[in-house]
């Protein structure tokens, strides 16, 4: 028989003892907790405040303006919106004048896909300005990136014209991103929504207003 019955004062001053050990337990264990949390927080505030406004601006997808004054003709610059490149290619004459020579051999050159370019480019050139075209440079079979052709003929053959060439899966478009028929691509590339702010200043993102 034991020395120490059940409910005899000794087990209750015993039950007492183990509650109140518990209780400074879990309350310990709360403020490690606590001081957990607030260390995460306070690692995870330096790295918000590391992006600068206009970053995190961008991040959010906000319009980007591109100064593209010294894009010499001939040649390209690609920017970034919403985390895509956008090529911003300055044609020459002869290339915009190429544009109109070729409309047989491509899947869509009167861009009659509407989701692919703004109305105020569904032209001859697709663009605002006629020497000027702004694509996404993002392939429409399967999203990777195309390569600039630019130059007539070189590695692309005599029958090239300047364009872009997909690497992934051979697909070929025009220096205004029509694509050429026999491409896996289905169709042009997107003509992103973009006006001027000044003669060479371009804003990417927000749509040119359009005459009622
Ligand atoms: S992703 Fe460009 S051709 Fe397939």
């Amino acid at each position: 028989m034991s020395d120490n019955p059940v409910g005899s004062p000794m087990n209750q001053d015993l039950a007492n003892r183990d509650s109140q050990v518990d209780l400074e337990k879990r309350n310990f264990l709360l403020a490690t907790s606590a001081v957990g949390a607030l260390g995460a927080a306070a690692v995870a505030v330096p790295f918000v405040k590391s992006m600068t406004p206009s970053e995190r601006a961008k991040a959010a997808g906000a319009p980007v303006e591109v100064d593209i004054s010294k894009i010499e003709p001939g040649t390209m610059l690609t920017a970034e919106w919403r985390g895509q490149p956008v090529w911003i290619i300055n044609r020459t004459d002869e290339m915009t004048a190429e544009l109109a020579k070729h409309n047989d051999q491509l899947s869509d050159p009167a861009c009659e896909v509407t989701s692919q370019q703004p109305n105020y480019c569904k032209n001859a050139n697709r663009s605002i300005k006629p020497n000027v075209a702004v694509i996404v440079g993002i392939c429409t079979h399967l999203g990777c990136s195309p390569t600039a052709k630019l130059q007539a003929n070189g590695d692309m053959g005599e029958s090239w014209t300047g364009g872009f060439f997909c690497p992934c899966h051979g697909s070929k478009f025009d220096l205004a991103g029509r694509v050429f028929k026999g491409s896996p691509a289905p169709i042009n590339l997107v003509v992103p929504p973009h006006k001027y702010l000044a003669d060479n200043t371009l804003l990417i993102g927000v749509d040119t207003e359009e005459k009622a």
